[in-house]
């Protein structure tokens, strides 16, 4: 499981559950954090995260060049860095670069709507794709079916890509990606505090803390 989040009080709060695999951020999330450049924020989130754990980051760029440029700035900063790539068409070309000249950079396909979008990804080399599935429902898409049938397709062709499931607004989207076949998924702090508090827990380990109240050997 990923965090997706630039925010650093909210990685320190979840690591020391010891889940994350890393965590995952877009421009949207780094530019709620004021004042900061994405290189202060991401050398904060590193010094965070052990050897393992990852930061992905989103190379952008209105051009295949400048796409390209700015993925060689990201992942000249560190090697825990994977990058994350549009899977538009300037995407799938950048994609399948940089994958032909560093096939042990880490590459998530993101922006992911459909089972075109992740088989031309899985193509082009990518380690993950990244479904977008709250914005999916959002336009009447259905996401678990696109994420079962990629699982399917994935399957099918023999390809190491994985599905790491993103954009949630409740946790059963959660859950009912990971059914569907996604190995990982992304998910915003909040949510995660959502599948920890679980009303019908709280009250049983309360009245069972009431009840070994003065009954402690
Ligand atoms: C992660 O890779 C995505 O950028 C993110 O999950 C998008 O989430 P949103 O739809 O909540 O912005």
């Amino acid at each position: 499981m990923f965090l997706d989040t630039a925010n650093i009080t909210e990685i320190e709060a979840i690591l020391p559950f010891q889940w994350l695999s890393g965590v995952t951020t877009n421009p949207t999330l780094l530019a709620k954090e004021k004042g900061k450049t994405r290189a202060i924020i991401s050398r904060e989130i590193l010094s965070l995260l052990d050897e393992n754990q990852r930061l992905f980051i989103q190379a952008t760029g209105e051009t295949q060049a400048e796409l390209y440029e700015d993925a060689q700035t990201i992942l000249s900063k560190d090697a825990r860095i994977a990058i994350k790539i549009p899977a538009d068409q300037n995407g799938f070309c950048v994609m399948a670069q940089l994958k032909q000249e560093r096939p042990d950079v880490e590459i998530l396909a993101t922006a992911i709507f459909s089972v075109e979008q992740s088989y031309l990804a899985a193509l082009a080399g990518c380690d993950w794709v990244a479904p977008y599935v709250n914005r999916m429902a959002n336009q009447g898409l259905h996401a678990t079916r696109i994420i079962s049938d990629t699982a399917t397709l994935f399957k099918q062709l023999g390809v190491p890509t994985k599905i790491l499931g993103a954009s949630f607004k409740n946790t059963a989207q959660i859950t009912e990606t990971l059914i569907a076949g996604a190995t990982d998924v992304t998910i915003s702090a909040d949510l995660v505090e959502v599948m920890m508090a679980n009303k019908l827990a709280t009250d049983s380990i309360q009245t069972f803390q009431l009840h070994a109240k003065g009954g402690r050997i």
